[in-house]
């Protein structure tokens, strides 16, 4: 959702404010906007601009003010349109307060009929604007104390949120609450940072504070304090951020998700270590796994796709039952969970509000929560009895693409440590499993070495009005993960189906030239037969058949091939190449690669 960035500090503000904006644009790119106190006392300089950043950037010169302190924000719009009118930051009446959020405030509308009764002018149709004329009340209650004054404002409030605010009477202080909404603090020296992600001041400090649910606080250039909301200090909860600052730039790639595929062996390999080969004893540590009955694995979109993998290959290795529920449906069908249920929700961000809500409700009826993220210090681990972090390092684009196959390698790790557990697969079968994965980094590479033709021949396709995706047991979930990508980045419509369904309805979608790729990894299995007889059906009816298998598929029109792997693993290779045409299909449709229309990266509203 929104990216939300202060800095305080020795540097003029507008440089690290916009950088770290620039870094968080990932988050929602429909306007920018960023304040700046210019005197004690004085009404804030405000600039916000509807579009992506580089609109507010341009109305940025050499006249622009320098200040030691600012916040900034860029937005995905929830209550009002994407215009300069509603971009954030949101002044107070005299212009001397400014306010960002990240969230939905549910109460605003009781809220703004209360101000507006009590004399306050409001200029825009957000939600938002009803907390910053809430707070300038509240700091005027408070003698000016803002950090006492947000607390009593995020005790009215209803809804998600993290909240920035910075008044000019107290240019150096800039004051952040949050609740059920991202909030970081990066720890300067002679300077101090908020932020909704590390990535926007990884360049300045790697030392971090998590900031929990409710709590308030309260920075300067040289203090943090943090608060709940009864106003009780609180102890600094620091880490070190382990990703190092170029992972955070496109390195020489044209987009960070095409840096992001190439950077998908390494992922697989770092969430690998020291977890293979003799090393996973520990994986479930802080999980009572003895009275374990059933498996809820809770996801939202792609994460749901290595979910759908995840089920088979943890069913098949440890005889325990598996769901897998999207995580926006779960809490209301009113589920059967209790404390004989291990929930794995699975997250890159670890922010997901649908995965979020989803895992508390299923906390809340006694279940052990056992997640999956990509996010140090989120709060969906944060909140879990254990977690197991995948290793991709921070994903930029909107697309995931690492975070994906780094969640593969998390359900197999899983699956094997539970089959152990279960006394289902033995130790050798584990310890040869162990070695496929250790094997997949270099497959993986193969299969990027070889893309290339896969780029020109998508092109081919560019003008099509649909593209379908076929494939069976895990095969499935990968058609699904590629109709995705290309729905999400190609604006193409895009579907997945399973190979033997196809004859109960989709079929009637072929016509001439339709695209259909079909994902039949091994071609000596059983599966591939009856995909091979899928491809012949689809064909008879006029499609172009690429194939993504290990071997000759003389029904296809085309055939792109992957190494060979065990069955369960595939998704790991035949993936690769649906993340290609998926990129490819974008340029060539001159989308926007890495911050895809009406999309944003980290979804923080239900
Ligand atoms: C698609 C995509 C989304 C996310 C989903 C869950 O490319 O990125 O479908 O997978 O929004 O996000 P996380 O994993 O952060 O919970």
């Amino acid at each position: 959702m929104c990216g939300i960035v202060g800095y305080t500090g020795k540097s003029s503000a507008l440089t690290p404010v916009l950088e770290g904006l620039r870094r968080l644009e990932y988050r929602g790119y429909d306007s920018a906007g960023i304040a700046i106190p210019v005197g004690i006392g004085q009404p804030l300089w405000v600039e916000k601009r509807a579009g992506k950043l580089g609109n507010l950037e341009q109305t940025l010169d050499g006249t622009s003010p320098q200040s030691h302190s600012g916040i900034g924000h860029t937005r995905w719009a929830t209550h009002g349109g994407p215009t300069d009118r509603n971009a954030h930051p949101h002044l107070d009446n005299e212009g001397k307060l400014a306010l960002i959020h990240n969230g939905i405030i549910e109460n605003y509308v009781e809220l703004r009929s209360e101000l507006e009764a009590k004399g306050h002018h409001f200029v825009s149709e957000t939600d938002t604007e009803s907390v910053v004329h809430l707070l300038s009340d509240a700091r005027k209650a408070h003698d000016g104390d803002l950090a006492a004054a947000m607390r009593d404002v995020c005790a009215r409030l209803r809804g998600s949120f993290t909240l920035l605010a910075i008044h000019s009477d107290d240019p150096d202080r800039i004051v952040g609450a949050r609740r059920n909404s991202p909030l970081v603090v990066g720890v300067g020296d002679g300077e101090n940072f908020l932020a909704s992600d590390v990535a926007a001041f990884i360049t300045h400090t790697k030392r971090a504070l998590e900031l929990g649910q409710d709590e308030v606080v309260d920075i300067t250039p040289t203090s943090i304090v943090i608060t709940n909301l009864a106003g009780d200090v609180l102890p600094p909860h620091e880490y070190e951020i382990s990703w190092d600052a170029s992972a955070a730039e496109r390195g020489g790639f044209s987009h960070f998700m095409l840096k992001e595929i190439y950077e998908q062996p390494k992922a697989i390999a770092d969430t690998l270590i020291g977890r293979i080969n003799g090393f996973d004893a520990h994986l479930t540590s802080g999980i009572d796994l003895a009275h374990i009955k059933k498996i809820v694995i809770i996801a939202a979109g792609t994460a749901f796709h290595a979910g759908l993998v995840g089920k088979y290959a943890i069913e098949q290795w440890s005889g325990l039952a598996v769901e897998v529920e999207l995580a926006s449906e779960y809490r209301y069908r009113e589920p059967i969970v209790d404390r004989t249920t291990l929930i794995i929700p699975i997250s890159q961000s670890g922010e997901t509000m649908d995965t979020l809500m989803a895992m508390r409700y299923a906390k809340s009826h006694g279940a052990q929560i056992f997640s999956v993220c990509n996010t140090n210090g989120s709060t969906i681990p944060r909140e879990s009895d254990a977690v197991l972090y995948t290793i991709a390092g921070p994903e930029i684009a909107v697309a995931s693409t690492k975070a994906f196959i780094t969640q593969l390698i998390a359900m197999y790790l899983i699956g094997l440590h539970l089959g152990q557990f279960t006394g289902v697969i033995t130790a050798e079968f584990v310890a040869q499993m162990h070695d496929e994965l250790a094997e997949l980094p270099d497959k993986v590479e193969q299969v990027l070495e070889t893309v290339e033709p896969l780029r020109t021949l998508t092109r081919q396709f560019k003008d099509s009005s649909s593209m379908l995706f076929l494939g069976r047991h895990v095969g499935f979930p990968t058609a699904l993960e590629g109709a995705l990508k290309l729905k999400e980045l190609a604006y193409m419509h895009a579907e997945g189906f399973a190979g033997g369904e196809l004859k109960h309805g989709p079929i009637a979608l072929i016509d001439i030239g339709t695209p259909v790729v079909a994902v039949m990894p091994n071609v000596d299995t059983l599966l591939a037969e009856k995909m091979a007889s899928n491809v012949q059906e689809v064909k008879a009816r006029g499609a172009v058949v690429i194939a993504i298998s290990n071997g000759e598929v003389p029904a296809a029109n085309h055939v792109i091939r992957i190494p060979s792997t065990h069955d369960l693993l595939t998704p790991v290779l035949a993936v690769v190449p649906l993340q290609v045409i998926a990129y490819e299909m974008a340029v060539a449709r001159g989308n926007d690669v890495d911050q895809p229309r009406n999309l944003a990266k980290s979804v923080t509203v239900e």
